[in-house]
């Protein structure tokens, strides 16, 4: 299997269908040879809000557009854009990490490009007025709660990875995390006092039956359009929230008996990512372990810097961004790696809008980068050629327009 074969296996769960509202919504239009190649013309228009954040996103975001804006003139799509802050730029210029406008943009938009948030600035600042807390309301408002975060070793980068090469080549995960709910949501929570007098901190970790049903059928059906492999992970040896999980899941299960299901504890699934990766098909899990497990995974495919992410809800826009961070420490020094972010926007034509062959040409580019020896530094192996930001982009940009 080649390399884009391998990585478009893996972030290609749903039929191109199960999200594209927008195309699924002309294609009811066409009645008849004009109206169609009108409706056409109409559908190939898509509206994105851009969020490019803080620290090295403004930097990685830059290089997506171009990379859609490329792709778009390739493939006869156009692109409109409108930017917003969220994040530490956000509370800089309006003192809130999520400006009502912000969420109502990418409400209206077809679909949302985000960067990254957060920097060792606003650090200090309260739990509900730091940067994290914008992500989070944009995820909750947005109501986008399946969040995929593949994890595909791909050949070129096998090395990279700190983990032996034996253990991690081939391996091709899907991490479906719940997203808008468990501890990250759930109430009571906040600070108070026990009944020794002594202060404490708590949160609540909560699923409802609906909760756990919609997520176990968005994984059910990813796994049935890979591997067939579905890992439920949970702690339910101690834990009556896990307990609710993975009798919803089992439950679930009775409508997909072509898929393989099991369930592993959270505890073991972070040993077993480790030890050997290819056991895994399709992982499921709630919030928390998802965001866990998801940083684990991302290390057998050499770095963090190379994973895309989607977030989608039951309709309407999702949000597509890289499962890395803003990365303070080399913002604005053109070191940043883009093409997890340039992944995401991959996924994005691919999810929102069934864009197949236009993902694909991105997936290629990325891979013939790859192949020509372009590395930054998180991915840089002997004999590689180390490049910044910018020369990643030119390589990529050639890559494309061939
Ligand atoms: C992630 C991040 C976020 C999370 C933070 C930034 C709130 O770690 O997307 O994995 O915990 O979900
Ligand atoms: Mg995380």
């Amino acid at each position: 299997m080649n390399a884009s074969q391998n990585m478009t296996s893996a972030i290609k769960p749903f039929s191109s269908s199960s999200f594209s509202s927008s195309s699924s919504r002309f294609a009811k239009k066409r009645t008849d040879v004009k109206a169609a190649a009108k409706t056409f013309a109409e559908a190939k228009n898509y509206n994105l809000t851009l969020l490019p954040g803080d620290g090295i996103g403004p930097e990685i975001m830059r290089v997506a557009k171009d990379v859609l804006n490329e792709v778009g003139r390739k493939h006869a799509i156009k692109f409109t854009y409108e930017e917003r802050l969220v994040g530490g730029a956000a509370i800089d210029a309006f003192g809130t990490p999520l400006p009502e406008d912000t969420l109502e943009c990418c409400k209206r938009s077809d679909a949302v490009l985000l960067a990254a948030i957060g920097g060792y600035k606003w650090d200090t600042l309260a739990a509900n007025m730091r940067p994290e807390r914008g992500l989070l309301g944009l995820r909750a408002g947005m109501e986008v709660f399946a969040n995929l975060r593949p994890a595909v070793v791909l050949p070129q980068l096998a090395d990279a990875s700190s983990l032996k090469k034996h253990i991690v080549s081939g391996t091709d995960i899907m991490v479906v995390r719940e997203l808008t709910g468990g501890i990250y949501f759930g109430e009571p929570k906040g600070f108070g006092t026990n009944k020794k007098g002594e202060k404490i901190g708590f949160n609540t970790m909560v699923y409802s039956e609906p909760e756990v049903d919609r997520i176990a059928k968005v994984a059910f059906e990813i796994a049935r359009k890979r591997k067939g492999r579905l890992c439920s992970v949970d702690k339910a040896n101690v834990l009556e929230v896990s307990q609710l999980w993975r009798e919803r899941v089992i439950e679930t299960h009775k409508g997909y008996k072509d898929v393989e299901l099991s369930h592993m504890y959270i505890d073991n699934c972070a040993m077993q990512v480790i030890r050997d990766p290819k056991q895994f098909d399709t992982i499921v899990t709630g919030n928390i372990f998802g965001d866990i497990i998801s940083d684990a995974a991302s290390m057998l495919t050499g770095s963090i810097g190379m994973l895309p992410s989607a977030a989608v809800g039951s309709s309407g826009p999702g949000l597509y961004e890289p499962v890395h961070g803003s990365a303070p420490d080399i913002a604005g020094q053109d070191k940043a790696n883009p093409l997890a972010q340039v992944l995401s926007a991959a996924m994005l034509l691919r999810y929102q809008f069934g864009e197949e062959e236009a993902a694909k040409s991105i997936e290629a580019a990325v891979n013939a980068t790859l192949d020509q020896g372009f590395r930054t530094g998180d991915i840089m192996q002997e004999g590689m050629k180390l490049v910044g930001c910018t020369a990643m982009q030119e390589a990529l940009m050639k890559n494309l327009s061939k």
